[in-house]
């Protein structure tokens, strides 16, 4: 199957390194299909050339996230949901542009997180839904389902944080085949629902907890982490703004 990978994207001090490295990793995916969506009115110049000059087979959209709906500056991240808009533009690209032709697996693939190679030959084996732990995230070192090795039958979830969530794991832990997103052709993410819970909102609508797909060797393998890159400390560069002499005048960051 071909792997689209929907990737959520915003301008930042950091974008252009977080798509550098993501790009680089599904460089060596065979059958890789990158869906990009900016959370900007128009496509930047970074993501356009960026995507151009990658070697990906790709897709380039952009979907600006409702100002109400956006985090400010300030905002604890908790507050608001991020990717709704722009993963929701993707599943509406997806339906309008692929068939039962096409034989894919979706893969929600944020821009801050850690990918092994090995994960996406996991990815590659999801018939409906696949699940697979997800390293450092939750507030423990791994999050993951409970499964049985030799049926891959999940019969838990190991979650602390919110664990009455009906899908207790991280974005980076499923893979959803496009069978199932062409049939469930309403299924998409929400914002007026809890922290946390966007997850849950997708997976209810196209899967019952007793149909999942443990993957990832019985679920005992950490192929992907919710890495979170910290902002950089950018104070000088601020000084040097105001003087109109910023360190990257005509050089791209
Ligand atoms: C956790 C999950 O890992 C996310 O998949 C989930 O969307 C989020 O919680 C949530 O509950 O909304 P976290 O690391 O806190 O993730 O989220 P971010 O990595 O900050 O954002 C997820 C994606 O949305 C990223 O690809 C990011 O670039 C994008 N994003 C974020 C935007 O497109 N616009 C924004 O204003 C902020
Ligand atoms: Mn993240």
């Amino acid at each position: 199957p071909t792997i689209y990978a929907i990737t959520p994207t915003f301008t930042r001090p950091v974008q252009k390194a977080e798509l550098t490295r993501l790009s680089q990793t599904f460089l060596l995916v065979p059958n890789f299909h990158w869906i990009v969506v900016e959370d900007s009115i128009k496509k930047t110049p970074l993501v356009t050339n960026l995507l151009a000059s990658s070697g990906l087979t790709y897709t380039h959209i952009n979907a600006p996230t409702p100002p109400h709906y956006k985090l400010g500056k300030n905002d604890p991240n908790w507050e608001k949901p991020r990717g709704v808009e722009q993963r929701n533009a993707a599943l509406r690209w997806i339906r309008n542009n692929l068939n039962e032709s096409h034989n894919g697996v979706i893969y929600f693939a944020d821009d801050d997180n850690t990918y092994s190679r090995f994960l996406f030959k996991e990815i590659a084996k999801v018939k409906r839904v696949g699940v697979w732990p997800v390293g450092l995230v939750g507030g423990l070192m791994v999050e993951r389902p409970i499964c049985d090795k030799a049926t891959g039958k999940v019969t838990g979830f190991n979650a602390v944080w919110k664990p009455d969530r009906p899908f207790p794991i991280d974005m980076a832990g499923f893979g959803i085949n496009l069978k199932v997103i062409l049939e469930k052709k309403d299924a998409l993410f929400a914002y007026e629902i809890q922290s946390g819970f966007q997850e849950s909102e997708i997976l209810k609508q196209v899967t019952h907890r007793d149909e999942l797909e443990g993957l990832a060797d019985g679920c005992s393998k950490v192929y992907v982490w919710h890495t979170r890159t910290q902002p950089p400390v950018l104070n000088t560069e601020t000084l040097l703004i105001k003087k109109g002499k910023s360190s990257n005048q005509g050089i791209e960051v």
